[in-house]
């Protein structure tokens, strides 16, 4: 039997800030693994301040577009996002009903700047001709209330408004969104029609004001786990997992709400393996030679940085110590970020955007120390503090005093020396000089 592709179809508008819309469900769809298609119902000019203007599509065009994918390419699984008016929800009601595929419904009212995108007319037509054709239908709270008239203020409301929702509008499940409702977490409240059952979905909350597109991300990893014929909950519960990662590596872009990330789904883990090999490929010249170098005991070795904006956390910083690299260690040994010194140093050092990527760190020698301060430019750095705080500074003064990143730091309360490079290969080169 040949492998299916999965296939899901996002039934939505155009955000041209790329935020959200369609271009958010396909990036959540692709990141996911599935292939992804597109029936657009509107352009919005708008950026991560707010929506300048709307254009809808004709009706007509509307379903057109998703009979001529279905028909062709075929859909496993779909979603609606902005649907403004009745005649274009009818529209897309008539083809869900004739194809029947599993849909969900993200009932869109209104975009992250609390501009208007569905007229109200269309109120009354959402409620009784979209969404008791969901499987799932993922409010936040705001339109949970409009749906219930339930006003929503903390968790009993959202369960309240849930069970109502459900009852008199029929879809399967219901999922009141947590963003809007305030607390340590971000909880989204899960209600089953059939069996009267609650499950809550848990995350820490983010603190960031880039949260534009969460809504599309979540519901479109929703309808791409269901796409791949996973069960509802499990689809649900990965798309939580999607969403508080893309929330995490959400990217400061624009004046307004920055759009979240989906594609960090899959980018950190295709970063990490790019950066494992790198690793791997630079560390060969110097495996079985670093004890001419430094101590067994000494707790240094080397750190990498993937891209940005992985490099900014614990987990987007890979680390290697002197020892691991004296023994050859097999490339899966390497550890991700930790609370160590390596991690707190790379912290410091790649978040400066000075395009530094790697850094090796030798402690307590000062024979190395010396012979560094020949064949490299090494600035001595006399500070108090953390080694984040420390290398931060570091840089900042010998920039000043030398115009330009200089190729190692001597912290000397902490009696460390840092080599810096742009890449793992070029902090190794430097560290081969002083082998030699
Ligand atoms: N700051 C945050 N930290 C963690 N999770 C969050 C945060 N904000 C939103 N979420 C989660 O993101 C998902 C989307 O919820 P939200 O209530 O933001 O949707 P929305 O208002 O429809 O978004 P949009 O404005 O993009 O349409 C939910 O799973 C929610 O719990
Ligand atoms: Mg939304």
């Amino acid at each position: 039997m040949a492998t299916r592709i999965p296939r899901a179809l996002t039934i939505a508008g155009l955000d041209s800030g790329g935020g959200a819309g369609i271009t958010a469900d396909l990036k959540t769809f692709h990141a996911m693994g599935v292939y992804g298609m597109v029936a657009l119902t509107a352009v919005t000019a708008q950026n991560t301040l707010g929506v300048r203007a709307v254009q809808e599509i004709d009706p007509s065009i509307v379903e057109a577009q998703i009979n001529a994918v279905v028909e062709d390419i075929g859909v496993d699984a779909a979603k609606t996002g902005m649907l403004s008016s009745s005649p274009i929800m009818n529209a897309v009601a008539h083809a869900v009903k004739r194809w029947g595929f599993p849909l969900v419904v993200d009932p869109v009212m209104y975009a992250k700047s609390g501009d208007p995108l569905m007229r109200p007319e269309a109120m009354e037509t959402l409620k009784r001709v979209i969404i008791p054709l969901a499987k799932v239908v993922t409010p936040n709270a705001p339109e949970a209330e409009h749906l219930s008239g339930v006003k929503i203020k903390n968790l009993d409301d959202a369960r309240e408004a849930a069970r109502r929702i459900a009852e008199e509008l029929h879809p399967e499940i219901v999922i009141v969104k947590g963003g809007h409702i305030g607390g340590p977490e971000s909880v989204d409240l899960v209600y089953f029609r059939d069996t009267g059952e609650f499950r809550e979905l848990r995350a820490p909350r983010i603190n960031t004001r880039n949260t534009h597109g969460t809504g599309c991300s979540f519901s479109a990893a929703i309808t791409a786990g269901l796409a791949k014929g996973m069960d509802a909950w499990d689809a649900i519960r990965q798309a939580k997992e999607l969403i508080t990662m893309a929330i995490q590596y959400s990217l400061p872009l624009g004046h307004g709400h920055g759009p979240v990330n989906p594609m960090s789904w899959i980018e950190v883990r295709a970063y990490r393996y790019d950066t494992l090999n790198d690793l791997n490929t630079a560390l060969s010249p110097i495996i079985g030679k670093v004890h001419e170098l430094v101590d067994p005991q000494d707790n240094g070795g080397i750190a990498v940085a993937l891209p940005q904006p992985y490099m900014a956390s614990p987990s987007g910083i890979i680390t290697v110590t002197w020892r691991g690299i004296e023994m050859g260690l097999p490339i899966n040994s390497v550890r991700h970020g930790n609370g160590g010194k390596l991690v707190k140093y790379g912290l410091g050092a790649f978040t400066k955007q000075l395009g530094l990527r790697a850094l090796a760190v030798v402690s307590g020698l000062s024979n190395v120390t010396a012979k560094a301060k020949v064949k490299l430019s090494t600035y001595e750095y006399e500070g108090i503090g953390d080694e984040t705080t420390q290398i931060s500074n570091a840089l900042d003064n010998a920039i000043k005093a030398l115009g330009k990143v200089p190729e190692a730091i001597h912290v000397k309360s902490l009696n460390d020396l840092v080599i810096l490079g742009k890449s793992v290969a070029s902090v190794v080169d430097k560290v081969n000089l002083l082998l030699s």
